[in-house]
């Protein structure tokens, strides 16, 4: 088995991992949010970390402590989400989207407080956020670089057919499949998954800690980084 301290195989690398979970504003003290710890996220960054890669790490509403030695950026909404990645995104060898963005978001956020009035309660309108993860898909075909974009998905149901169809609808090149439901994953400490790779491989982590999966997860990774101009 590879990873861990004892093989830097990242140094010399930098990569890029968004965690944690957006949140939407409704008004000044209010948002819709999600339950997204920002663990497995941090596992990654630790792990890359440990692994002698260089390591940005972009954190949307996570209370975890800061892990030495990484760039940490702080963000809220998807759309700062987004600009984040793309402002991190270039020259990084790898960049992994664990973060839970929000798929739609108020169309417009009260600049006071929201307030009761006695009659029925407004109806909260949604657009649509960007696709963070599609969008660094699309800036990286302007490019020739063997950057490796990887994706997590949470599942209940049917999780490799609609992690297929997500991994070609989003052409990122790994997609770790979370199976969700029944308490698993979001806020615990152990997280199963099968990785899909655009080339069609298949990869199942078993449940282990958070930190194992991402070093698997790394190991992926490695296999597919480009030799080095050296
Ligand atoms: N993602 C993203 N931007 C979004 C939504 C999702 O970058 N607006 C990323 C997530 O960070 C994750 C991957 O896309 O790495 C899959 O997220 P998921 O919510 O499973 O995919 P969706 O395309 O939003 O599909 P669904 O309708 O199943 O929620
Ligand atoms: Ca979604």
């Amino acid at each position: 088995r590879r990873g861990a301290a004892t093989e830097p195989d990242l140094a010399g690398r930098r990569v890029v991992i968004s965690a944690g979970g957006t949140r939407e504003a409704i008004d000044p003290v209010r948002f819709l949010g999600n339950h997204s710890s920002g663990r497995q996220g941090y596992a990654l960054a630790r792990t890359a970390a440990a692994r002698g890669a260089d390591v940005t790490l972009v954190a949307a509403n996570v209370s975890l402590p800061d892990p030495a030695g990484i760039r940490l950026v702080r963000v809220g909404s998807a759309v700062e989400l987004a600009e984040a990645m793309e402002a991190e995104r270039g020259g990084a060898d790898a960049l992994v989207m664990t973060a839970a963005v929000a798929d739609f978001r108020p169309v417009t956020s009260a600049a006071s407080k929201i307030k009761k009035s006695g009659a029925a309660p407004a109806p909260i309108e949604l657009v649509e956020n960007p696709d963070i993860l599609a969008g660094l898909v699309e800036s990286r075909k302007k490019e020739r670089t063997g950057q490796t974009i990887v994706g997590f998905a949470a599942e209940t149901d049917d999780v490799i057919d609609n992690g297929r169809a997500k991994l070609a609808r989003k052409g990122c090149d790994l997609l770790v499949v979370n199976e969700v439901g029944g308490g698993k994953a979001f806020g615990t400490d152990d997280n199963k998954a099968t990785v899909l790779g655009a080339d069609g491989t298949v990869v199942d982590i078993p449940t282990g800690p958070k930190e194992d999966l991402a070093d698997r997860v790394w190991d992926l990774v490695v296999e597919r980084l480009p030799d080095r101009a050296s």
